[in-house]
Formats: C-alpha cells, structure tokens, sequence
C-alpha cells in the first residue's frame, strides 16, 4: 500500500547526531520505497514560538534544508518546503484549534519541559504549536508520521483532533488518522555529557552533541571528552541500563552501523574504552563527514537551495489548499 509520509524539522540550529539518527534516517529510508510519497517540512513557523533573530533565522532556514539535501533527500523524489510560504497551514491550525480541547493541551509534557518554571511568560504560540504540527500533518492526508520518540505525544493529540474532527462533523474518514513511525531501537540519542538528558540543539554545552557540520577534529575531541564511567566494557546488556552515557555511545555507535546493540557489545567485549571510543569517532567521521562537507556546500549557493523550497512550496500549497477548502465547507463557511 502506498504510504504518505510527512514530516517536520525546526529551522533553529545545531541540527545534531539525534535528529540524524531519530529522524532524518529514516526519511531517507522512506524515501527509498518507490511507492511512498513524501513530504518534508522546514518548520519555521514552529521555531518562532520562542524568540529568534530574524538574521539567524533567515540562516537556519537554510541550513535545515541543506542538511535534508544533504542526508540524500532528493527534491525530485519528494517534496521539501518551508512551513511559512503556504498559508494554508496556519489556516488549518486555526480551524483545527477549534476541534482541540484546552485539556488536552495542558498534558502535553513539551510544554511543561519548555516554558520552563514561569508558564505565564511562554508565548501563546508555544502552548498552541502541536495544534499547529497537527495541521501539517493531517492537510496532506499523511498516513505516516516519522519522527524521534520525544514527538509522541503531539501525534497521539494529532489522532484525537483527527477523530474528533470526523466524529463532530459526521465524516467519517475525512481527516486521515495517521500512524507514528519511531525507531523500535536507540529512538533517543543522549548528550554526550549527560546520559539521562537528550541530546538537544539548545543545550548551551556544545560538547553535549555532534553538530551535523562539526568537522573531524570536533568530532574526534567530542568523542574523546564524551562522559563514561570507570568499569571495563560489559560482556552482556545486564548492567548496561545503569550505565546510561555507556549505553548511549553503545546505542549510537548500533544505529549508524545499522546493527543490534548485542552486536556491538560482542564487538568490544574485552576491549579497553580507548579502542572502542576511537572506533566510533571513526565511524561517525565515515558518516557524517561527507554530510557536513555538502552541507557547506549546498550553503554556499543559496539560490539554489531557495529554488529548491519555492519549488516545494507551491506543490505543497497545491494539496494543502484543497484540503483547507473541503473542511471550510464541511464547517459550513
Ligand atoms: P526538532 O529538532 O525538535 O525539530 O526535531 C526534529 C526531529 O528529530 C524530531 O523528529 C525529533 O523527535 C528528532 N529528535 C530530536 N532530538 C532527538 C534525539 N536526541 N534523539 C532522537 N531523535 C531526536
Ligand atoms: N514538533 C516537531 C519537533 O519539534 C516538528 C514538527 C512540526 C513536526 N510539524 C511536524 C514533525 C509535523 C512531524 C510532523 O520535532
């Protein structure tokens, strides 16, 4: 069965090992099976819901869709755009706020994460955003939704606004409901600093991540500062859960390999930390070293990578339009 796969990355920087690796993977592995059609989204509307430098914004929008040209997404095969040059999505957020109740909003733990201890001072936009992604997802009719495990939830809302929208309006199937694509395995990469914490574009300690665009030397003085504990490489996964900056490396060293954890842990049973930390910063140069030097490449032509989203835009705007149009009517405007 052909699959409609959508798909959203925020425009604010430092896109990581961890949107690689739990998402942008595999939207290239989506992409591979010709049935698919697949949409990719530069979602700057979502990026403003906390505050940005429109310079810096202007950049990242950018930078965003290189990393997507340079991962092996191929604007030929799917769609790639940028959320803010088709209105019909900010139309969708509102027509479908009005389905979404504020009880449901309030349990979504993105939030609470985000706005931080004063709740009162977050944007509105931020408590609003996952009515806004259930709009990107359900006006292309998307029937797959890959994304990192940290995105759940606001899928699960995308399913109840879906139904909710064709229980109250009697049309039954009108709104798609689509599924979550997570990676069963390593769905969330850790800092390299920290192992119970996510690796994220916005922690301040840049030594918590590799960048997409870090070079090999980072890469390698990352890997070598990144946290470990002192005991000898494990022979089993038995204690591995208490070893959690051991378990991430593990875990990332699998996911690039595209091997099972047990594989790894077989690979270096015995071995010291040195010989095992040097093998993966080898390994994470082998991978992503030519995706950083495209991506500096594509970045260099900004025409094209602006002709690039146009292009996307006016073909997303295309399917986004019409469904707009149907639930307008089904409300009765
Ligand atoms: P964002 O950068 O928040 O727009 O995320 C883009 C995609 O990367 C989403 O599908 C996230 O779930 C995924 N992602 C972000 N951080 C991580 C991480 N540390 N591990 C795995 N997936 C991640
Ligand atoms: N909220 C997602 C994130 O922060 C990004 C996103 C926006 C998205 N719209 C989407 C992801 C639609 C998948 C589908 O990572």
């Amino acid at each position: 069965m052909s699959k409609k796969i959508f798909s959203g990355v925020q425009p604010s920087g430092n896109l990581h090992l961890g949107n690689y690796l739990g998402a942008i993977k595999n939207f290239v592995n989506l992409q591979k099976e010709k049935e698919n059609n697949c949409i990719y989204c530069v979602v700057d509307l979502h990026a403003v819901t906390v505050k940005q430098n429109p310079e810096i914004l202007k950049r990242n929008i950018r930078e965003t869709t290189a990393v997507f040209l340079a991962s092996g997404i191929d604007p030929t095969k799917s769609i790639i755009f940028n959320q803010s040059m088709v209105p019909s999505h900010s139309e969708g957020a509102w027509l479908l706020g009005c389905v979404a109740r504020m009880g449901w909003l309030n349990r979504m733990t993105q939030f609470k994460e985000k706005a931080g201890k004063d709740k009162e001072k977050a944007s509105v936009g931020l408590y609003i955003y996952p009515i806004l992604m259930a709009a990107d997802i359900l006006l292309y009719d998307s029937t797959h939704v890959p994304v990192g495990e940290d995105q759940k939830q606001h899928l699960e809302l995308t399913r109840d606004i879906a139904n909710k929208f064709n229980l109250d309006f009697k049309c039954e199937n009108f709104l798609t409901v689509p599924e979550p694509l997570i990676q069963k395995n390593f769905s969330r990469i850790m800092s390299l600093k920290d192992g119970t914490k996510k690796m994220s574009k916005s922690d301040l300690s840049d030594q918590s991540r590799i960048n997409l665009t870090d070079d090999k030397d980072q890469i390698i003085n990352k890997i070598r500062k990144a946290k470990t504990d002192s005991d000898p490489l494990p022979h089993d996964d038995e204690n591995l859960n208490k070893r959690s900056e051991l378990k991430n490396l593990f875990g990332i060293f699998s996911s690039i390999n595209d091997q099972s954890l047990d594989t790894t842990i077989n690979e270096f049973k015995g071995k010291n930390f040195s010989e095992f930390k040097n093998k993966l910063a080898e390994t994470l140069i082998e991978k992503i070293n030519p995706i950083s030097i495209e991506i500096n490449k594509l970045l260099k032509d900004k025409e094209y990578i602006d002709k690039i989203l146009k292009n996307g835009s006016s073909q997303a705007e295309e399917i986004a339009k019409r469904k707009v149009e149907d639930i307008k009517k089904i409300i009765g405007f």
